[in-house]
């Protein structure tokens, strides 16, 4: 058994509830000054003050000893939800969108997430794993231990288990714990542009049963928008992958307004993304469903569109999670700390808040909540020391990178 002792941490965590923080338990943050934690075999065995921790520590006695010199320490970011599964980048799309060409306009002329599928279908198994594996360890850097990652740039059976092994090599080849969800409704494939319906058929028919059997995704999720899935093609591709024991997530109203939160709502879904175009009455939905908020404030900054209304929803109850979205098209950024910035200087996020949504309901948001999101016993001891004395110094130092060290499961990995 190994056995470590990390002292001299100022050290910041949400503590563990029944449900995703949700309202004032969303600004819920303890503080231990002068704290230390015992490690045991990758996860934390007792946390707390040097005094509370001096009746802990008797009778035992650690291998090894880290001196964290004062330094904030966080849990490690939990990322849920990414497209970080790609083969090649669309810096040249970036260049349209800023000359005032729409998103789904690109989409609609064949390009945006289409391109990338023909990138994706072109790769072999190693191209799409090498090319990710930089994306994830990138994205370590910046503090992020745990990461879901979507399929959905493949659009055919095939493509899209090779994708989702890809997926499940980088949980076994990176030191990241990573969680996939299937996204074959992330768009329609050109071969099916004048038959959607008959993708949606393939979808439920075919794709989510193969991919259950596969047994790699744990989440099923849906580009719900104007041009790409309507709120009852969404809602039957939901269901299906329910019978067939996903986790339900819903790309709901990123653009428009189409109903996509109200649908999450109803289903009970575990997640809703994205909302920036999300009403009152889906707000509301949300609520009722007890379903996490899952805000991407670097995508509706790279969309130049205004930001989710993060205030309104913790005031309604709805738990607020945080994410990058890392994707070749709509937000090409794996940083949680700059997602933190955004949520705190132009969301309004108390920097408490900031921190629950980028650990602990970002974790329920993907069902990693009993071994990430929080420094607590029992939990793996997933951490990072950041350059400063609080979590606000992720805002306070915005565009930078205030992370001393970066820890999984008691390794220093960055
Ligand atoms: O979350 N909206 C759909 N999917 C991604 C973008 C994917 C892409 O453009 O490649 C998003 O924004
Ligand atoms: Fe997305």
């Amino acid at each position: 058994m190994s056995v470590k002792l990390f002292k001299n941490a100022r050290i910041y965590t949400p503590r563990m509830g029944g449900a995703p923080a949700a309202g004032r338990e969303q600004g819920k943050v303890s503080e231990f000054r002068d704290g230390c934690f015992l490690v045991e075999n990758g996860r934390i065995a007792a946390l707390g003050t040097r005094q509370e921790m001096g009746n802990a520590l008797k009778g035992k006695s650690a291998d090894k000893e880290f001196d964290l010199e004062g330094a904030a320490v966080i849990p490690g970011f939990v990322d849920p939800h990414t497209h970080a599964c790609f083969a090649a980048t669309r810096e040249s799309e970036f260049s349209m969108r800023l000359a005032g060409v729409s998103y789904l306009d690109i989409l609609k002329a064949g390009g945006g997430i289409l391109s990338s599928v023909k990138k994706v279908r072109a790769a072999s198994e190693d191209e799409l794993f090498r090319f990710s594996r930089e994306l994830l360890s990138n994205a370590l850097r910046y503090g992020t231990t745990t990461i879901e990652i979507k399929s959905g740039y493949g659009l055919d059976v095939e493509t899209e288990l090779k994708m989702l092994r890809v997926i499940e090599r980088l949980g076994k080849d990176t030191p990241q714990s990573v969680v996939a969800t299937f996204m074959g409704a992330h768009a329609v494939p050109e071969e099916y542009k004048s038959n959607p319906d008959g993708y949606v058929a393939l979808l439920t028919d075919e794709m989510l049963p193969s991919a259950a059997r596969q047994g790699v995704a744990k989440f099923c999720d849906v580009f719900c928008e104007e041009g790409v899935f309507s709120v009852e093609q969404s809602r039957k591709i939901l269901n299906r992958a329910r019978e067939l024991g996903f986790g339900l997530k819903i790309h709901a109203d990123e653009v428009n307004d189409l109903g996509g939160a109200a649908l999450a709502g109803e289903l009970r879904a575990v997640s809703a993304e994205h909302l920036l175009a999300a009403s009152d009455a889906g707000i509301t939905a949300l609520a009722e469903g007890g379903t996490v908020a899952v805000l991407l404030p670097a995508t509706a900054y790279s969309l130049k569109k205004p930001f989710a209304r993060a205030r309104v929803m913790i005031e309604r109850g709805v738990p607020v999670a945080l994410a990058t979205d890392l994707n070749p098209g709509s937000c090409f950024c794996p940083s949680m700390p700059f997602v933190f910035s955004l949520a705190v200087m132009l969301m309004n996020l108390t920097p408490e808040e900031a921190l629950v949504g980028a650990t602990l309901n970002a974790a329920w948001a993907i069902g990693a909540e009993k071994e990430a999101g929080s420094l607590e016993p029992g939990k793996r001891a997933d951490f990072a020391a950041l350059d400063g004395d609080s979590p606000a110094v992720l805002a306070y130092a915005s565009g930078t990178r205030p992370i001393r060290s970066v820890w999984i499961a008691g390794e220093r990995v960055d």
